[in-house]
């Protein structure tokens, strides 16, 4: 059993995720940011790869205060469970995820990642250990379901995402294209990793809906199961 992944980025009109520094640029406005904050308090866990935690340093909180105070209402934690996926255990034990705001964490790290690594990031968050030498997603998906998570969102990057669409495992896709050009064959795009080749299969999308959003348009699809 998995959660339902729904995955969510920003992208330039051209499809990248940031510059070829891979510094995290500001592509959405007011509005997206609140939809985002929106869908991060809907989910039960909130999941990014560790090239993320390095270019961004993110703590990804849930910002509003109101929905904030929605979810204890609710008797949930104020935030989402923070998910790094890791697969040598390389994640700072000052990183901000680790950090900010109250919670559970959790580090999806594979075999190839060393005990003492483990022993200090256990400090901090639960560590799943999935796959041998780099994280198995499905097999980390399984542990975060045993843990009660049943919506999560994943907010990138490029490498993450690819890996979610290409195994199959994401089942929603939400885009937010910005007005603007950021260029750059080696800046970071909606979904990286070694790409498909032509005999494919492509992963398939059904368009759920397209709407204006700050300066840019939202584009919301379902993820098909196959092709
Ligand atoms: N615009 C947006 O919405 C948005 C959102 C998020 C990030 N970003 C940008 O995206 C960039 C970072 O993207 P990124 O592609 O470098 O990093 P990433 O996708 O955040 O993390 C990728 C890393 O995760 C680890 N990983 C472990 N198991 C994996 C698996 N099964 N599949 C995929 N990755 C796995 C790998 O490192 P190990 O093998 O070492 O574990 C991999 O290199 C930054 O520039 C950031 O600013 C933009």
């Amino acid at each position: 059993m998995r959660p339902h992944v729904f995955v969510n980025a920003a992208i330039s009109a051209d499809g990248k995720l940031s510059t070829y520094e891979r510094r995290q640029v500001k592509i959405s406005g007011p509005g997206d940011f609140r939809r985002v904050d929106r869908l991060r308090a809907g989910a039960d866990a909130v999941m990014v790869g560790i090239g993320t935690v390095l270019a961004d340093d993110p703590s990804l909180t849930v910002k509003d205060p109101a929905l904030v105070a929605a979810r204890e209402a609710e008797g949930r934690d104020p935030h989402p469970v923070r998910v790094v996926v890791d697969s040598r255990g390389t994640l700072s034990t000052g990183a901000a995820v680790l950090h900010r705001g109250p919670g559970l964490r959790v580090v999806g790290v594979s075999e190839a990642a060393p005990a003492e690594r483990r022993r200090a990031l256990g400090e901090h968050a639960t560590v799943i250990v999935a796959g041998r030498e780099r994280v198995d997603l499905r097999l980390l998906l399984e542990g975060l379901h045993d843990l009660g998570v049943r919506r999560l969102m994943v907010e990138g990057g490029g490498t993450l995402i690819a890996s979610f669409l290409t195994e199959r495992l994401a089942d929603e896709l939400m885009v937010f294209v910005g007005n603007m050009v950021i260029g750059g064959a080696t800046a970071p795009t909606l979904a990286d990793g070694p790409g498909l080749s032509s005999s494919g299969p492509f992963v398939g999308l059904d368009l759920e809906k397209v709407s204006p959003c700050d300066e840019g348009v939202l584009i919301h699809w379902r993820v098909k199961k196959e092709g």
